[in-house]
Protein backbone atom coordinates (compact mmCIF):
# COMPACT_ATOMS: atom_id res chain seq x y z
CA UNK A 1 0.00 0.00 0.00
CA UNK A 2 1.94 3.48 -0.97
CA UNK A 3 2.16 6.06 1.97
CA UNK A 4 1.93 9.34 1.21
CA UNK A 5 5.06 11.23 2.06
CA UNK A 6 3.73 13.74 4.59
CA UNK A 7 1.29 11.43 5.91
CA UNK A 8 2.56 11.76 9.48
CA UNK A 9 3.19 15.31 9.61
CA UNK A 10 -1.08 15.31 8.54
CA UNK A 11 -2.40 13.05 10.93
CA UNK A 12 0.01 14.92 14.13
CA UNK A 13 -1.52 18.28 12.69
CA UNK A 14 -4.83 16.90 12.80
CA UNK A 15 -5.03 15.23 16.18
CA UNK A 16 -4.02 18.83 17.47
CA UNK A 17 -7.30 20.37 15.92
CA UNK A 18 -9.84 17.66 15.36
CA UNK A 19 -12.04 15.61 18.66
CA UNK A 20 -11.01 12.22 18.62
CA UNK A 21 -13.90 11.47 16.65
CA UNK A 22 -13.45 14.05 13.87
CA UNK A 23 -10.02 12.32 13.97
CA UNK A 24 -10.88 8.99 13.31
CA UNK A 25 -13.54 9.72 10.72
CA UNK A 26 -11.08 11.46 8.93
CA UNK A 27 -8.85 8.44 9.01
CA UNK A 28 -11.96 6.77 7.64
CA UNK A 29 -12.53 9.06 4.90
CA UNK A 30 -8.74 8.44 3.93
CA UNK A 31 -9.11 4.86 3.83
CA UNK A 32 -12.89 4.53 2.15
CA UNK A 33 -11.76 7.19 -0.26
CA UNK A 34 -8.59 5.15 -0.93
CA UNK A 35 -10.30 2.09 -2.29
CA UNK A 36 -13.10 3.98 -4.22
CA UNK A 37 -10.35 5.36 -6.17
CA UNK A 38 -8.79 2.44 -7.05
CA UNK A 39 -12.35 0.81 -7.47
CA UNK A 40 -13.51 3.85 -9.81
CA UNK A 41 -9.83 5.25 -11.37
CA UNK A 42 -9.00 8.30 -9.43
CA UNK A 43 -5.50 8.58 -7.88
CA UNK A 44 -5.35 6.60 -4.39
CA UNK A 45 -2.84 8.78 -2.75
CA UNK A 46 -4.49 11.91 -3.72
CA UNK A 47 -8.41 10.39 -2.96
CA UNK A 48 -6.42 9.49 0.78
CA UNK A 49 -4.78 12.82 1.17
CA UNK A 50 -8.23 14.72 0.40
CA UNK A 51 -9.68 12.09 2.81
CA UNK A 52 -7.62 12.78 5.96
CA UNK A 53 -7.56 16.63 5.45
CA UNK A 54 -11.15 17.35 4.15
CA UNK A 55 -12.77 18.29 8.14
CA UNK A 56 -9.65 20.23 9.00
CA UNK A 57 -11.31 23.10 10.04
CA UNK A 58 -14.29 21.46 11.12
CA UNK A 59 -14.16 21.39 14.38
CA UNK A 60 -13.01 25.53 14.70
CA UNK A 61 -15.28 27.59 16.20
CA UNK A 62 -18.46 28.48 13.17
CA UNK A 63 -17.43 32.55 14.25
CA UNK A 64 -13.54 31.31 13.74
CA UNK A 65 -14.38 29.55 10.29
CA UNK A 66 -16.24 32.57 8.84
CA UNK A 67 -13.38 35.00 9.65
CA UNK A 68 -11.36 32.63 8.46
CA UNK A 69 -12.64 32.89 4.89
CA UNK A 70 -13.29 36.72 5.35
CA UNK A 71 -9.59 37.48 5.80
CA UNK A 72 -9.28 35.58 2.71
CA UNK A 73 -10.97 37.40 0.44
CA UNK A 74 -14.03 34.84 0.30
CA UNK A 75 -16.88 36.82 0.06
CA UNK A 76 -19.98 34.10 0.87
CA UNK A 77 -23.22 34.68 -1.34
CA UNK A 78 -26.80 34.48 0.94
CA UNK A 79 -27.17 30.75 0.63
CA UNK A 80 -23.61 30.19 1.90
CA UNK A 81 -23.98 32.58 4.78
CA UNK A 82 -27.08 30.50 5.98
CA UNK A 83 -25.37 27.36 5.88
CA UNK A 84 -22.61 27.17 7.90
CA UNK A 85 -21.87 23.74 7.84
CA UNK A 86 -20.11 24.33 4.36
CA UNK A 87 -17.91 27.11 5.59
CA UNK A 88 -15.04 24.21 6.62
CA UNK A 89 -14.91 23.31 3.10
CA UNK A 90 -14.26 26.41 1.75
CA UNK A 91 -11.89 27.33 4.03
CA UNK A 92 -9.92 23.92 4.29
CA UNK A 93 -9.47 24.45 0.15
CA UNK A 94 -7.44 27.52 1.44
CA UNK A 95 -5.61 26.21 5.28
CA UNK A 96 -4.57 23.53 2.85
CA UNK A 97 -3.09 25.58 0.33
CA UNK A 98 -1.72 28.23 2.34
CA UNK A 99 -0.55 26.53 5.90
CA UNK A 100 0.33 22.96 4.64
CA UNK A 101 1.44 24.41 1.34
CA UNK A 102 -0.51 21.71 -1.01
CA UNK A 103 -0.50 22.80 -4.83
CA UNK A 104 -2.19 19.49 -6.00
CA UNK A 105 -5.43 21.56 -7.77
CA UNK A 106 -7.29 18.05 -7.60
CA UNK A 107 -6.88 17.50 -3.85
CA UNK A 108 -7.82 21.11 -3.05
CA UNK A 109 -11.19 20.91 -5.35
CA UNK A 110 -12.19 17.33 -3.71
CA UNK A 111 -11.57 18.90 -0.55
CA UNK A 112 -13.73 22.53 -1.47
CA UNK A 113 -16.60 20.54 -3.08
CA UNK A 114 -17.19 18.06 -0.42
CA UNK A 115 -20.12 19.38 1.24
CA UNK A 116 -22.14 20.56 -1.44
CA UNK A 117 -20.68 19.02 -4.56
CA UNK A 118 -20.98 21.04 -7.74
CA UNK A 119 -21.68 19.81 -11.59
CA UNK A 120 -19.10 18.81 -13.50
CA UNK A 121 -16.94 16.64 -10.65
CA UNK A 122 -14.28 14.98 -11.46
CA UNK A 123 -13.48 11.54 -10.16
CA UNK A 124 -11.65 12.23 -7.15
CA UNK A 125 -13.83 15.40 -6.08
CA UNK A 126 -17.40 12.21 -6.21
CA UNK A 127 -14.89 9.91 -4.60
CA UNK A 128 -14.78 12.32 -1.68
CA UNK A 129 -18.20 13.60 -1.59
CA UNK A 130 -18.90 9.74 -1.44
CA UNK A 131 -16.85 8.01 0.71
CA UNK A 132 -17.46 10.84 3.55
CA UNK A 133 -21.43 9.29 3.42
CA UNK A 134 -19.86 5.43 3.73
CA UNK A 135 -16.63 5.63 5.98
CA UNK A 136 -16.84 2.96 8.49
CA UNK A 137 -18.14 5.30 11.42
CA UNK A 138 -21.38 6.37 9.43
CA UNK A 139 -24.28 5.22 11.26
CA UNK A 140 -27.09 7.01 10.09
CA UNK A 141 -30.07 5.11 8.52
CA UNK A 142 -30.03 4.06 5.05
CA UNK A 143 -25.68 4.53 5.60
CA UNK A 144 -25.62 0.61 4.02
CA UNK A 145 -28.35 1.66 0.83
CA UNK A 146 -25.55 3.79 0.16
CA UNK A 147 -22.68 1.59 0.50
CA UNK A 148 -24.84 -0.57 -1.69
CA UNK A 149 -24.57 2.01 -4.17
CA UNK A 150 -20.88 3.18 -3.78
CA UNK A 151 -20.19 -0.99 -4.97
CA UNK A 152 -22.39 -0.31 -7.73
CA UNK A 153 -21.62 2.82 -9.38
CA UNK A 154 -19.96 6.39 -8.51
CA UNK A 155 -23.05 7.73 -10.26
CA UNK A 156 -25.74 5.82 -8.56
CA UNK A 157 -24.06 6.56 -5.25
CA UNK A 158 -23.91 10.33 -6.02
CA UNK A 159 -27.93 10.40 -6.59
CA UNK A 160 -28.31 8.53 -3.35
CA UNK A 161 -26.16 11.30 -1.38
CA UNK A 162 -27.66 14.57 -2.98
CA UNK A 163 -30.94 13.06 -2.85
CA UNK A 164 -30.07 12.57 1.14
CA UNK A 165 -28.93 15.56 1.37
CA UNK A 166 -31.38 17.88 -0.56
CA UNK A 167 -34.31 16.09 1.28
CA UNK A 168 -32.70 16.63 4.63
CA UNK A 169 -32.53 20.03 3.99
CA UNK A 170 -36.03 20.45 2.59
CA UNK A 171 -37.16 18.81 5.51
CA UNK A 172 -35.50 20.66 7.77
CA UNK A 173 -36.40 23.96 5.91
CA UNK A 174 -32.99 25.37 5.03
CA UNK A 175 -31.15 26.51 2.07
CA UNK A 176 -30.32 23.94 -0.75
CA UNK A 177 -26.74 25.88 -2.17
CA UNK A 178 -27.59 26.22 -6.24
CA UNK A 179 -24.29 24.22 -6.55
CA UNK A 180 -26.29 21.00 -4.38
CA UNK A 181 -28.95 21.39 -7.05
CA UNK A 182 -26.65 21.58 -9.93
CA UNK A 183 -24.89 18.82 -9.03
CA UNK A 184 -28.27 16.67 -8.52
CA UNK A 185 -29.82 18.35 -11.51
CA UNK A 186 -26.53 16.86 -13.47
CA UNK A 187 -26.57 13.67 -11.75
CA UNK A 188 -30.50 12.72 -12.62
CA UNK A 189 -29.75 13.04 -16.29
CA UNK A 190 -26.23 11.15 -16.30
CA UNK A 191 -28.18 8.29 -15.08
CA UNK A 192 -30.68 8.60 -17.32
CA UNK A 193 -28.72 8.61 -20.16
CA UNK A 194 -26.75 5.63 -19.16
CA UNK A 195 -29.95 4.21 -18.38
CA UNK A 196 -31.01 4.33 -21.67
CA UNK A 197 -27.85 3.37 -23.66
CA UNK A 198 -28.07 0.43 -21.61
CA UNK A 199 -31.81 -0.31 -22.72
CA UNK A 200 -30.84 0.60 -26.76
FE1 LIG B 1 -16.96 18.00 6.00
FE1 LIG C 1 -16.38 14.50 6.83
Amino acid sequence: MPMIAREEEFKEILQKRLSTPRYIHSLNVAQTARELAIKYGADPEKAYTAGLLHDILKDDEKSAQREYLERNGVILTGSERLAPKLWHAMGAQIYLKQQLGIEDAEILSAVRWHTTARAGMSVLEKVLYIADFISADRVYDGVERMREKAAQSLETAMLEGLQFTIIELANAERTIHPDTLAAYNETVYINETSKRSVRQ
